[in-house]
């Protein structure tokens, strides 16, 4: 079978220099986008030429977020509560009606629930809840934005998951099981959605200073909580900003990353595939020496 130029190479021509628009003439939709990772994201992607629908429930932040960085034309935003399959359709239908397609969805909406570390004093209703954001959240975003992609026969779809998808680290199980299941999910879609030329990825960060981390941390102090992932970090000399996931989620999202999918990108600077309990209980012995 001949392959044509166009299927070879995508829709980047050898010859051709990577553009510096990476994502010119798509359209995004991004879940939780009003704040944090979300935010970054909708502001790297609408520098690379996206238009960008922000969903979410923070109505205010949202629309001030849309006001300060450009006009309805570009960028907008929708009230939208990924556990609500209805919600969810109209930002769907938005993005196409406004934009005239969805090229890419960003499932990154998500909630850590309560603090409760163990399982005998935790509530099964906070754990419905997580699941309920995290999952069926992230369900629906891609049942309704592969509705209007296979058509289309193209598309990309990205879940924001976590360090907590690859390892127990020391948070609540509820969002541990979460964020297992949205790596199993975008697994079990890149099998069925390949099928009609859609790619499906994860990104999972290490701990960001963002308003979700600083809830659980309880302060909003930046640096003190740059300082405690730093000290907690394996990667030293660097902290992880939303602004990096946004570039990991550039990068799943363009052309360049044509072939990518059934991916969980860890950017977490090797934590998950480090156990340092040993080097530090060494450490820890020899100073007691
Ligand atoms: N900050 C971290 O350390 C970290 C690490 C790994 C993964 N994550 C994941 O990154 C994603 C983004 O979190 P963040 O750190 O930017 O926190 P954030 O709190 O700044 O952003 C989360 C956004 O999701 C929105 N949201 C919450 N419930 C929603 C709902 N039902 N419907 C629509 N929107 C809803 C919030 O309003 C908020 O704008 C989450 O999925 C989180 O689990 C965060």
């Amino acid at each position: 079978m001949r392959i044509s130029r166009r299927h070879r190479y995508g829709c980047i021509p050898k010859e051709i220099h990577y553009p510096t628009r990476r994502l010119e003439g798509k359209v995004a939709l991004i879940t939780g986008g009003a704040s944090g990772i979300g935010e970054s994201t909708a502001r790297l992607f609408l520098k690379h030429g996206a238009k960008v629908l922000i969903a979410d429930i923070q109505d205010e932040l949202g629309q001030s977020l849309c006001k300060e960085l450009g006009t309805p034309d570009i960028i907008s935003y929708i009230h939208c509560d990924v556990t609500c399959e209805t919600d969810v359709q109209n930002a769907v239908d938005l993005a196409v009606s406004r934009y005239g397609k969805l090229d890419i969805m960003l499932n990154n909406a998500g909630i850590a629930g309560e603090d409760e570390l163990r399982a005998i004093a935790s509530e099964g209703d906070n754990f419905r809840k997580v699941l309920d954001v995290n999952v069926v959240g992230g369900f629906l975003g891609a049942k309704h934005a592969a509705r209007v992609m296979v058509p289309a026969q193209k598309g990309c779809i990205l879940f924001t998951a976590s360090v907590a998808s690859l390892l127990y680290v020391g948070v609540p199980h509820a969002y541990i099981t979460s964020k297992h299941a949205v790596v199993g999910l975008a697994k079990s879609l890149s099998g069925e959605l390949g099928e009609y030329g859609i790619r499906v990825n994860c990104i999972s960060p290490h701990g960001i200073a963002t308003p979700m981390l600083f809830k659980t941390l309880k302060t909003s102090d930046k640096r003190k909580v740059e300082e405690i992932i730093l000290r907690n970090g394996v990667l030293k000399g660097t902290i992880l900003e939303a602004e990096d996931i946004a570039q990991a989620a550039l990068f799943l999202a363009s052309d360049e990353a044509k072939y990518v999918s059934g991916v969980n990108l860890p950017v977490d600077g090797a934590y998950s595939i480090n156990n340092q309990t040993w080097k530090k209980g060494l450490m820890e012995d020899c100073i007691a020496e």
